[in-house]
Formats: C-alpha cells, sequence, structure tokens
C-alpha cells in the first residue's frame, strides 16, 4: 500500500474540542473559530452536538451555533446526533452530514449514551434511516476502538461487530477512535482493519485523541494502511467528559505539519489554521495544545 498523496481532515475542534470545556463559550466565538477554521481551508467542520443539555451544557446553544454560520460552499458541516430527538432537533440548522456515535465497550456505551450498545443501534436505525431519506451524509463513531476506560482493551473483533452493525443500519461512513488515546501503532492499525472488514477505505477516517502522546504515529501507521481521512482538533482541544483524563483529538496544526512535510496535500494553509487555533487558545487563556503552532509562534517573536 503507498501513502496516499491527498488527506482529508475533518476538524472536530468545535464539537469535540469544546464540549469537555466547563467554562461556558459563547456561540459567537464558536462561531468565530469555525469562520477561521473554513477560512483555513478546512472542507469538514464537525460543529456541534443536538445531545441532552443536561449532560453536556457546552452544546446547549446546537441550534444558535449552527444559525450563525456563514455557510461556505464545498465545506461539509456535520453534528453530532444521538437519537431521533436529537435528529428532529438538528433537522431545521440543515446539517450534510449527521454523525450517530456507538461504541466498541458496552460499558462506554452505557457511560456516554446510557444504553447498551445492541439498544444503541435500535435508536440509530431509524435516525440513519430519517437522515438518509433527507438527502444527509451519515457517519458513525466507533469509541473505544482500542481501549476503554472502564473494560481496559478492546480487541479488534469487537470494533469488527460495531462496524457490521452499523454498516446493516446504513451508516455509510465509520470513523474508529481511540477516545482515551491509549493506542499505538499496530493495535491501531488492528483496530482500522477491523472496520474495514466492512467499509471500504474511502468509507473509514481515524479519529485518535492523544492522551498518551501516540497519535501522530497511529496516524502515520493509519497512513500505511491508506487511511486518507482524519478527525484533528484544532489548537488539539477536547476530550470526552465520559472518559475522564482523555485529553484532546490530536492537533490539526501537528498533522497538517507533519503531512506537508511528507509531500501529502491537505488544502489547509497551516499560517490560517495557527490564527485559528490562537484564536481560540487566546479565548480560554491556555496556550495551544499544537507543538507544532507554539514552535511555529515562537519563531515569529
Ligand atoms: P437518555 O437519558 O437515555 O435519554 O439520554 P432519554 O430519551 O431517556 O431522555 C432523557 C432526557 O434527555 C429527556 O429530558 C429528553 O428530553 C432529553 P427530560 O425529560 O429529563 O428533561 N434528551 C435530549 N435532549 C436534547 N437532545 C437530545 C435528547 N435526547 C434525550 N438528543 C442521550 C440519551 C444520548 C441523549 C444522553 O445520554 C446524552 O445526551 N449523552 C451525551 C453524549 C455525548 O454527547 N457524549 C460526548 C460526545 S461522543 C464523543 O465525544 C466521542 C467521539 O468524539 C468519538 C471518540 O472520541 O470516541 C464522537
Ligand atoms: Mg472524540
Amino acid at each position: 500500500m503507498t501513502i496516499p498523496s491527498t488527506v482529508t481532515l475533518i476538524d472536530v475542534g468545535p464539537r469535540d474540542g469544546l464540549q469537555n470545556e466547563k467554562q461556558p463559550v459563547s456561540a459567537a466565538v464558536k462561531i468565530g473559530l469555525v469562520h477561521r477554521l473554513q477560512a483555513a481551508g478546512l472542507r469538514n467542520i464537525e460543529v456541534t452536538s443536538f445531545v441532552s443539555p443536561k449532560w453536556v451544557p457546552q452544546m446547549a446553544d446546537n441550534a444558535e451555533v449552527m444559525a450563525g454560520l456563514q455557510r461556505q460552499s464545498g465545506v461539509r458541516y456535520s453534528v453530532l446526533t444521538p437519537n431521533m430527538q436529537g435528529l428532529e432537533a438538528a433537522l431545521p440548522s440543515r446539517p450534510d452530514e449527521i454523525v450517530v456515535f456507538g461504541a466498541a465497550s458496552e460499558a462506554f456505551s452505557q457511560k456516554n449514551i446510557n444504553c447498551s450498545i445492541a439498544q444503541s443501534m435500535e435508536r440509530f436505525a431509524p435516525v440513519v434511516a430519517a437522515a438518509r431519506a433527507a438527502g444527509i451524509a451519515v457517519r458513525g463513531a466507533i469509541s473505544c476502538a482500542v481501549g476503554c476506560p472502564y473494560e481496559g482493551e478492546v480487541a479488534p473483533a469487537q470494533v469488527a461487530y460495531l462496524a457490521g452493525l452499523m454498516h446493516a443500519i446504513g451508516v455509510q461512513h465509520v470513523g474508529v477512535a481511540d477516545t482515551i488515546g491509549v493506542g499505538t501503532p499496530r493495535k491501531v492499525q488492528a483496530a482500522l482493519e477491523a472496520a474495514l472488514q466492512h467499509f471500504d477505505l474511502s468509507a473509514v477516517s481515524g479519529h485518535f485523541h492523544d492522551t498518551y502522546g501516540q497519535a501522530l504515529a497511529n496516524t502515520l501507521a493509519a497512513l500505511e494502511l491508506g487511511i486518507y481521512q482524519f478527525d484533528t482538533s484544532v489548537a488539539g482541544l477536547g476530550g470526552c467528559p465520559f472518559a475522564k483524563g482523555a485529553t484532546g483529538n490530536v492537533a490539526t496544526e501537528d498533522v497538517v505539519y507533519m503531512l506537508h512535510g511528507m509531500g501529502i496535500d491537505t488544502g489547509i494553509n497551516l499560517d490560517a489554521l495557527i490564527e485559528a487555533g490562537q484564536f481560540i487558545s487566546d479565548h480560554l487563556q491556555r496556550p495551544s495544545g499544537s507543538r507544532a503552532a507554539r514552535a511555529l509562534l515562537a519563531r515569529r517573536h
């Protein structure tokens, strides 16, 4: 397998990145972040989630954020919808893509979405059908594809099982997620290969949290399998409120720096992306989680 020459990044910072922030971030700042990301060349942006505001208060302004976007043609705006209530709330916002999110571990399914894996499929099936009938693309997230904060190591067979269930209900693309960042390259490859039993290469992406500093290595390992789509988070923002201690996704800036250094095209302007990361880091009053952004900014001063 040759390494892909073009890679598509989905910036999940506005959603995965900000969902974990304790202090409320205003809708205006979230909208400003999305605008900066699209100006930097991102063509896929995960904007928000239509989940219970009691569970994730930071995403309660979902409709307001979606309504405030100045949409750019060619950009795909996605939102998370865990059930029909979420989809119905999301539809007036006209997302281009919705994401149903399941887990390869039973315990995480319970903690994150309050139901078993089997029950989650019953909830997702009508969501997927209604979204597809409305012409909206459907992605599925497979959380804990390598390890679970409650159950420990997760076998690739569990990932294959979930991918098979998602395929059967009409999910078009799956993101293999290392929710807590415990994966190392060969284990991540095994999880991706498990998803590839049910989905084409064009329909599998990687979603690697960087808790243990493995995410760039895992990205490279995924590229070796030919995977060319990745979720990343500007400034390395993020985490999951239901996975204690898990840090953000791999920083978009770091992945772009690596890919461009390898001669791989992303369509992203790294300088403009660094500005987007600086905008949100300034707002959160925290240094960027991107090593590349910090290094490049230090050279400017
Ligand atoms: P539930 O309690 O089982 O749902 O929650 P329910 O149907 O029994 O309803 C209970 C209450 O929630 C009711 O309100 C509903 O109206 C409300 P009440 O009568 O008590 O006032 N409700 C909703 N409100 C707004 N939008 C909705 C909705 N559904 C029910 N869609 C539910 C089930 C999934 C909703 C809940 O567990 C939840 O919201 N969980 C949050 C999950 C979440 O957002 N997790 C973080 C995102 S996933 C992630 O980060 C992982 C990922 O990045 C990949 C990776 O890294 O692994 C994607
Ligand atoms: Mg995540």
